[in-house]
């Protein structure tokens, strides 16, 4: 079953979050933005379009960069402090973004909603990787793409081990952040067939948060066995 829009937010209220890292979490990113971040942004986002959901649209840091004229954008963010924060942040033009408070687990739409998922700096985060991947393919139509950004573990015979070490200590740092986690393979053995359109690894982060890719995930058909497919009560369900 879809989840309703109240069970969505009780589950919200369980992920971390604080005032004071609401606050803290644009300074902190600051050099990251003026000297990278910002561009990759606008790469990403630039190319969503039709009916869009932002999943942990944090304190709205992509909300400048969507095209305008979109049939729908809904900003998905579990904190209740970043979405008060992204609540104040100008939308683009032509669209009036809807705000819901869900974690990536559970999201309260129905089934081939979106055109356009897309997301930033988010699958570090979550509770449940696989999960969410299930319930971003669940919600996007079949012909529907995930755009991401992610900061991903390293390959590389140092890099790599280093960030298995640290990860714990990075989590504490960085907000529940896993520097640690293989994201494309994970949407591969989740559903997608993903294309990688950017990577790079000399970046204005720490090397743990490297490196960085970008790219375009497509539901593959039928695979992995879909989830269960349900309906949301009526009037519960965000459509
Ligand atoms: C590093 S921040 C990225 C925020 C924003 N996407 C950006 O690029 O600036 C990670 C975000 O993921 C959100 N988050 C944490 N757990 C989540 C979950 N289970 N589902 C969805 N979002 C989650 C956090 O509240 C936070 O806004």
């Amino acid at each position: 079953m879809t989840a309703t829009r109240q069970q969505a937010e009780a589950a919200a209220d369980q992920v971390p979050g604080s005032k004071l890292s609401a606050r803290l979490y644009e300074p902190f990113l600051w050099l990251g933005e003026k000297t990278g971040f910002r561009r990759w942004r606008q790469k990403v986002v630039s190319g969503v379009s039709g009916s869009v959901l932002e999943l942990g649209a944090g304190t709205g840091l992509n909300l400048a960069h969507y095209p305008a004229g979109l049939d729908r954008l809904v900003l998905v963010e579990p904190d209740f402090h970043k979405a008060g924060i992204l609540a104040t942040k100008p939308a683009p033009a032509g669209v009036e973004p809807e705000i819901v408070r869900a974690p990536g687990e559970m999201l309260p739409f129905e089934d081939d909603t979106f055109d356009t998922v897309v997301e930033t700096l988010v699958l570090c985060t979550v509770a449940d990787p696989e999960a969410t991947a299930a319930e971003i393919r669940r919600v996007l139509k079949p012909d529907g793409r995930f755009l991401f950004m992610e900061h991903v573990r390293s390959e590389g015979p140092r890099l790599g081990p280093l960030q298995d070490r640290m990860e714990k200590t990075w989590m504490r740092i960085a907000d529940g952040c896993h520097c640690n986690r293989r994201t494309v393979p994970m949407l591969e053995a989740n559903g997608f067939e993903v294309e990688v359109t950017a990577e790079q690894d000399k970046f204005p982060m720490p090397p743990v948060a490297r490196p960085i890719v970008s790219g375009i995930a497509r539901p593959i058909a039928g695979s992995p066995p879909a989830p269960e497919r349900g309906s949301a009560p009526d009037g519960d369900a965000a459509t």
